[in-house]
């Protein structure tokens, strides 16, 4: 289940915004977190119960465990390909890899995920509101539309297994804003590490 922070998680000194510090709103509630991000324009579901998957399934194996729900989002938005996305600790430049998502963004096409293993947080930048932070994990599906500014960070266990849809696979290049509000805010996830470590 999705959780979302409007206001984010700011660090300390780094934003612009921190005098809005302690504002912070948490929705932890699936229709309440679905009817946020309506507002946004961001699709929100839960795929359940969500398929078996082997630890080490390979690509081909997830993608055909999910077809009959990716054939469905195919046809809703036009999506013509669909890949997964498996990412480790052990992942060879992985830091080079995030660096490229973890600033200020957006795309030509739609963001979509759904999220088979591990968790991601997503920080979104509306442009008639304050920031908002997504900490997905399993189960969730995603859609971030066209044009909308955000960035991604993984959680402190660096691992996320997602399927990925596309409407161009060419299209989906980052464009960054340079707006530099991202280094305002910690990419600190509230999942299951949160807890334990408490
Ligand atoms: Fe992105």
């Amino acid at each position: 289940m999705a959780l979302v922070t409007i206001g984010g998680r700011r660090t300390e000194f780094g934003g612009r915004e921190t005098e809005d510090r302690g504002r912070e709103e948490i929705l932890r509630e699936r229709a309440d977190v679905a009817a946020f991000l309506a507002r946004h324009g961001i699709d929100y579901e839960r795929w359940t119960p969500a398929h078996p998957i082997g630890a080490d399934a390979p690509p081909e194996e997830i993608l055909e465990a999910y077809a009959t729900e990716i054939d469905a989002l195919k046809a809703r938005g036009g999506y013509v390909t669909a890949d997964v996305i498996d990412v480790k600790p052990e992942t060879p430049n992985l830091d080079m890899m995030l660096a490229k998502f973890s600033r200020e963004h957006w795309h030509d096409e739609d963001e979509v995920r759904f999220i088979i293993e591990g968790r991601g947080l997503f920080h979104v930048h509306p442009a008639d509101g304050p920031v908002f932070s997504i900490e997905v994990v399993a189960g969730d599906l995603i859609r971030v539309p066209r044009g909308t500014h955000h960035w991604f960070d993984l959680c402190g266990d660096r691992r996320i297994r997602a399927i990925r849809l596309f409407q161009d696979v060419s299209g989906w290049t980052p464009h960054y804003t340079g707006s530099g509000v991202d280094e305002g805010f910690d990419p600190v996830c509230f999942g299951p590490s949160y807890v334990a470590g408490r």
